[in-house]
Order: C-alpha cells, then sequence, then structure tokens
C-alpha cells in the first residue's frame, strides 16, 4: 500500500494539463453497453476506478482495450450480470444498470453498500427503472431489474438532498430504448450528465434537455457505435487551483472548463485568489490578504461537495472564522480530524464545519479515508511546514491521474513510497 511524502513550504510554479472526467468517463463507458456495436471514448484518465470499469464490462462478456488515453469497448453479446464482487467494491459500477436492463429487458448488479461519506442509497434509481416497467427485487445481495419491455414515463427523481447525479444518467440510459417518451423531472444539471447525454445521443438516442432540471427522452429501437471525447474533469482543475492558492504559488490549468467552475471560482476570487481566463487555460495565483468565506455544498451549478474538503484547507490558512457547510453528504468530514493533526482548529456544529483560520500548519502523518479527503490532505502537506505523510493513497489513485507526478513538475517536493 502506497504512501505519499511531502516536505511542504515550496510555492507551486508552471502548467498542469487537466486530465478526463472519472464522474463522466465511468457512465459513458457503461453506456457502450447499449450497443452490439464497437464504441471508442478518448481523453480517458488511467485511474483505478476505470480499470475497475474495464474488468467489469470485461465480466459483462465486452471486449475492452485500452490505448494510452481512449478505450475501445464493443459489446457484441454480453449478459445480464457481471462479477459480483468487482461490482460490489466499485459504487459507480451501478450505472451498468440502465444499459442491461435497456439492451436485455434484465439486470442483477451486486447492492452497492454504503461508503465513509453517507449510506449513499440507490432508492432514486430503482424508483426510475420502476417508472418505466421493471420490476425490481433484492435476491443474495444482487439487486435484480426485469422488464418484459420498457414504456416511456413522466418521472421525479428528487430526493432528500435534491437530484442524483448517477440516477439521472442511469435511468436517461434505460429510457433511450424505451418506448415512447420520457421525461425526467428534478434531473441532475452536473456537466458529467450533459456529457453522458451527448455521447447516447452520437449514439442516435434522442435526449434534449440535458443540464436542465427537466430531460426527454424519445426511445428509438437501436443504438449504433460512436466516438467520443471526455469533458475535462473540474474535479481535478478545482484541486490544482487551490494548491496554487495554498502554496503562493501560480499554476496554469491547461484543458480546464472554466464554465463548468464558476461556483468554485467564485468562492475563491471571493477568498482573495487571483484567476485569469485565457481560452481553455485559466491561471491561478494568489493575490492579496486571504479572506474567509462561508461555503455550502449544493447539487451543480452551486458549490460541489467534491471540492468542499481542498477548500477547508485554504480556510484553515486563512485568518478567522468560516462555515463550511455540508448538504449532499452526511458524513463528509473524514478529514477534519486528519487536518486537526497538521494542527488546523476546526469544530463540527452538526452539517457544519467552524474553521478558525491563520494558524500554520506543520507536517506529521495522516491517514487518507476517502478520495477527496485525501486530496485535501495532500494540499495541507504542500502547505505545511515540515514533512507530512499521507497514508492510504489508492484512495487517490481513483480518481487522479498521477497526481506526484504532476505536482512534481510543479516544483513540489513530493515521493510516492510503496510500504508493502
Ligand atoms: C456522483 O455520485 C459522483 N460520483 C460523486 O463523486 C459526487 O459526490 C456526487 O455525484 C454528487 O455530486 C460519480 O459520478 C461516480 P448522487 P452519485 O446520487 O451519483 C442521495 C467523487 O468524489 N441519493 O448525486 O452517487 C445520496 O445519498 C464522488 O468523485 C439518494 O438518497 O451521488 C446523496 O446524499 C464522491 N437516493 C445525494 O442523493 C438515490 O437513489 C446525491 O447523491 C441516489 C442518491
Amino acid at each position: 500500500m502506497d504512501s505519499l511524502l511531502i516536505k511542504g513550504g515550496v510555492p507551486l510554479q508552471g502548467e498542469v494539463t487537466i486530465s478526463g472526467a472519472k464522474n463522466a468517463v465511468l457512465p459513458i463507458m457503461a453506456a457502450a453497453l447499449l450497443t452490439d456495436e464497437p464504441c471508442e471514448i478518448r481523453r480517458v484518465p488511467r485511474l483505478s476506478d476505470v480499470e475497475f470499469m474495464g474488468r467489469i464490462l470485461t465480466s459483462l462478456g465486452a471486449k475492452v482495450e485500452f490505448t494510452g488515453d481512449s478505450v475501445k469497448i464493443h459489446a457484441a453479446k454480453i449478459t445480464d450480470a457481471g462479477d459480483y464482487d468487482l461490482i460490489r467494491k466499485m459504487r459507480g459500477s451501478i450505472c451498468i444498470m440502465g444499459p442491461l436492463l435497456a439492451r436485455l429487458h434484465r439486470a442483477r448488479v451486486s447492492l452497492p453498500g454504503g461508503c465513509v461519506i453517507g449510506s449513499r442509497p440507490i432508492d432514486l434509481h430503482l424508483k426510475g427503472f420502476r417508472g418505466l416497467g421493471a420490476r425490481i427485487s433484492i435476491e443474495g445481495g444482487y439487486v435484480c431489474a426485469r422488464a418484459p419491455k420498457l414504456c416511456g414515463a413522466d418521472l421525479f427523481l428528487g430526493g432528500r438532498a435534491g437530484p442524483t447525479v448517477l440516477g439521472t444518467t442511469n435511468v436517461m440510459m434505460a429510457a433511450a430504448l424505451a418506448e415512447g417518451v420520457t421525461t425526467i423531472d428534478s434531473a441532475a444539471c452536473e456537466p458529467e450528465v450533459v456529457d453522458a447525454a451527448k455521447f447516447l445521443n452520437s449514439m442516435g438516442a434522442r435526449v434534449s434537455g440535458a443540464g436542465s432540471p427537466t430531460i426527454t427522452i424519445a426511445g428509438v429501437k437501436k443504438l449504433h457505435g460512436a466516438d467520443h471525447e471526455v469533458i475535462p474533469d473540474r474535479i481535478e482543475a478545482a484541486t490544482f487551483a487551490i494548491a496554487a492558492a495554498v502554496t503562493h504559488g501560480e499554476i496554469k490549468l491547461l484543458g480546464a472548463r472554466p464554465d463548468h467552475l464558476h461556483a468554485v471560482l467564485d468562492k475563491l476570487w471571493e477568498a482573495g485568489i487571483k484567476v485569469e481566463r485565457n481560452g481553455t487555460a485559466l491561471t491561478v495565483k494568489r493575490g492579496g490578504r486571504l479572506k474567509p468565506v462561508d461555503i455550502t455544498t449544493q447539487p451543480y451549478a452551486g458549490f460541489p461537495t467534491d471540492v468542499q474538503a481542498q477548500m477547508m484547507v485554504l480556510m484553515t490558512l486563512t485568518p478567522g472564522l468560516s462555515i463550511i457547510t455540508e448538504r449532499i453528504f452526511e458524513s463528509r468530514f473524514m478529514h477534519v480530524s486528519e487536518l486537526a493533526r497538521l494542527g488546523a482548529d476546526i469544530a463540527i456544529e452538526g452539517p457544519s464545519a467552524i474553521v478558525k483560520g491563520g494558524r500554520p500548519l506543520s507536517g506529521a502523518p495522516v491517514m487518507a479515508s476517502d478520495l477527496r479527503a485525501s486530496a485535501a490532505l495532500v494540499l495541507a502537506g504542500l502547505a505545511a511546514k515540515g514533512s507530512t505523510q499521507v497514508n492510504r493513497v489508492y484512495h487517490l489513485d481513483r480518481g487522479y491521474e498521477n497526481i506526484d507526478g504532476k505536482l512534481r513538475k510543479l516544483g513540489a517536493r513530493i515521493e510516492r513510497i510503496d510500504e508493502t
């Protein structure tokens, strides 16, 4: 099991190329199951989650070939049930259910458990499939869905915390081959949903309204192969933007989509960080004095929950009080106790973290608990005096392509230690 050893205090300088978006490529790889023709997906980040999805599609019978930053998927002949253990281990794999149900009219997928950030039920996904006419049962740890045929319907997919991202995409994929028209109300508006809809339409689907709270899908009989380049990863871009801010550095983010980052850039600006746009490049640098800002995570286009932990690190370095409220996941403050090891002063009050900022951080050994918490610990290590060792970085490798290599190119003193 690897860990990262970071010697902090170096202002990061230079350019970094933003990789393809993990949360776009996973459902798009699953969507290739909707056709028996070959598909090619480009700008695919080499992440453990992506490798995992490749193994899951292979266990369903698809041919999967990774070459450089692209993957060819040919699901000529597939079965309805993939490798139980593989699927159980990665929550994102739930998005194979919609395509299997649409193509085979049955699907058996291991029930995804909760994770450290929350219980993460899939009731809204199942509500959507039932609305299209599927019968759902839980048998032996599997969610089983069967439907002699899928029929278009008017669906409302809003839940306790608002829309569901993967639920919207999963049901959209099922509806693509249903008879008749489906509308999804309270749909998620995330750029990753829009990218999945774009891929579906390039396969011959008829999806409109993606990016708005109402998506309409006119079902078609058959879909064909397609070629698609996924969007850049807005969460990776936000993480590197905050890396520039916490290290007094200046980083040019190449290939980022500023239009996907409004809420994050607005809060960085409010905190006193300089952001310059130049086409698809964004340059982020420390401006004058840092100012405390309050943040509440919301569905897109609000402030993303996947950047909450990273932004908290910046607030620990900012003199004054800031309140960070997590509204999407019920237990996404696992990084707080680890940041306290580095000297941060943060108190939890219900869904909010009250950050008393301004005290310099000092290096210590810390433990990563989930993907974005581990990114926050790396940022804290880069800003801290002395050495920080971040353990269990397998969490990081799930969602950041070669992060230590990219940071080293920007001048960071960071090395990967193989603990086995
Ligand atoms: C996606 O997860 C992302 N993952 C998450 O990123 C991201 O945090 C999340 O969207 C929110 O933006 C992928 O795309 C692979 P949701 P998803 O369904 O779709 C509740 C990362 O760090 N809910 O939008 O699983 C749920 O419990 C990961 O890259 C239900 O109640 O999230 C949560 O509170 C972490 N019932 C809220 O809705 C359901 O059926 C939003 O979850 C589904 C969700």
